[in-house]
């Protein structure tokens, strides 16, 4: 069985069905559903889209929608190592975009999306509170800082 820390998936469902129940016919509630289901499981798996647009009334490509919207939701369960790349302003001023490029380039994934090997997750983020250091990356809890898009190759490589 797939296991998420501690908790196996299963027991999240059973905690989950309920939850959702309770909000049928309740469009509105939509954001609020997901944002339960990203917390626990850490992704919203694709049979819980189905249940949410089911119970709630709203449509399954609504559902996606905003899922893919925002950056706070997840379609994959997160990589063990998972790069928050900072698009805040001072980071992009300095060069953020490039940095996500090469990210992108050698992990060969978009943001919001895990490799095939389940090593590396990529997400863009909104200013880290460490604008003097920009560009900002995070890998889990390493803070890498004035970053250049020639040292990508090497950092991840270090997590490899
Ligand atoms: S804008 Fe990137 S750390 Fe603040």
């Amino acid at each position: 069985m797939e296991s998420i820390g501690c908790q196996c998936i299963e027991e999240s469902y059973k905690e989950l069905e309920p939850f959702i129940a309770q909000y049928a016919g309740q469009q509105a509630a939509l954001i609020t559903v997901l944002h339960k289901i990203q917390e626990t499981l850490g992704f919203v798996p694709y049979d819980l889209q189905v249940k949410v647009a089911d119970t709630l009334e709203v449509p399954l490509s609504e559902v996606y929608g905003v899922i893919t919207f925002y950056a706070f939701f997840s379609l994959k369960p997160k990589g063990k190592y998972n790069v928050s790349v900072c698009k805040g302003t001072a980071c992009y001023v300095r060069g953020a975009p490039k940095i996500l490029t090469a990210l992108e380039k050698e992990l060969g994934i978009k943001p919001g999306d895990t490799t095939d090997d389940g090593n590396f997750s990529l997400e863009v983020v909104y200013c880290l509170g460490a604008c003097g250091l920009s560009p900002v990356m995070t890998v889990n809890k390493d803070v890498h800082a004035r970053l250049k898009q020639e040292r990508i190759p090497k950092i991840l490589a270090r997590y490899s």
